[in-house]
């Protein structure tokens, strides 16, 4: 292995960037030569590619984003684009690729394997965390950090005007962000894809805390968990109280890395360079506790990550 390429795809995550600096330091370490693949699987389709060396990585640990762009490419997942992707890595002499991205661009790095047999290694990367084989994806503890930050102030004009505020964080399929924010903001209700909420119910238990004296209310929604304006619509129909939404969207995505973020980041890309030059063929890393590990790139995308129902049961109890 002499020239390894590496490209973010899919959604950014705060913390990528830590990771490719990771990936050119440690490869240059070794006495590799790295290439960035720019704007995804899109950068590979149509041959947009740079040399990356330890100057190109000064000062962006702390950068939101990615350096290399990044993109939603449908190209990739055509025999054409396999195709094409091919010819950049060949006329390139790539001979092992790391993909930094979520669970749809691990799954293609898997299907770009199984087509040309490149030697890739995954870095999990979303702030979704809906990868199996980690228990946590980079950029995941940064958006949780936002999300609080503005969830905070919410909570103080919520209290002022006596409001019930739902708040809709980002989460496609899962509800692991959902779940974090409202565990850490004490939020009233957590409304994930994961678990079928009654809308009847939830303002049966906001009168009930009403009563108690509670005088406003937090909800976390998961986008993925429904329609939050109709959400918002019903629980004011419902109780009669004055609700509020707020939809978070992709400034969770933006902003500086924490020190996790960035130091799983450091981590993760470290592990991976590693990792092509032991001669694996499709693997991912991640962690486990406090341990680097890897798991077959598969199981990555294919397995179902279980989300911890005991700290749903935690924010119930707490919420009371
Ligand atoms: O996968 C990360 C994510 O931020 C999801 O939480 C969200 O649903 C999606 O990406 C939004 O994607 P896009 O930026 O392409 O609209």
């Amino acid at each position: 292995m002499q020239r390894i390429g590496v490209v973010t795809a899919g959604g950014d995550a705060p913390g990528m960037n830590a990771a490719i600096r990771s990936i050119v330091r440690v490869a240059t370490f070794h006495g590799l030569k790295v290439m960035g693949i720019e704007r995804g699987y899109a950068g590979l389709v149509e041959g947009q590619i740079r040399p990356l060396g330890p100057r190109s990585v000064s000062g962006i640990i702390n950068r939101g984003g990615t350096i290399l762009k990044t993109a939603r490419c449908e190209a990739i997942k055509t025999n054409q684009g396999i195709q094409k992707a091919k010819n950049t890595l060949k006329t390139n002499k790539i001979d092992g690729l790391i993909v930094i991205g979520g669970d749809g661009s691990l799954k293609a790095a898997s299907e770009l394997h199984e087509a040309i047999g490149l030697s890739i290694v995954g870095v999990p990367a979303t702030i979704d965390n809906d990868v199996a084989g980690t228990d946590t994806t980079i950029g995941f503890d940064t958006a949780v950090n936002t999300a609080l930050f503005t969830i905070d102030r919410i909570r103080d004009t919520a209290t002022s005007h006596e409001r019930v505020f739902v708040v809709e964080v980002m989460g496609r399929k899962r509800g692991f962000l959902a779940l974090e924010v409202g565990l850490a903001e004490g939020a009233e209700f957590i409304l994930i894809p994961e678990i079928k909420h009654n809308l009847q119910d939830i303002s049966k238990k906001l009168r009930q805390g009403r009563s108690k004296g509670k005088t406003s209310e937090i909800i976390i929604m998961a986008e993925g968990a429904g329609n939050s304006a109709t959400v918002v619509e019903q629980i004011r129909k419902e109780t009669g109280y004055d609700v509020r939404l707020t939809v978070l969207g992709h400034a969770q995505r933006g902003g500086s890395p924490t020190a996790r973020s960035r130091i799983l980041a450091n981590q993760l890309g470290a592990y991976a360079v590693e990792l092509l030059l032991k001669g694996v063929k499709k693997n991912m890393v991640g962690i486990k506790g406090q341990r680097i590990v890897s798991v077959d790139l598969d199981y990555a995308w294919k397995e179902r990550k279980d989300l911890d129902m005991s700290r749903y049961r935690l924010a119930e109890i707490l919420s009371a």
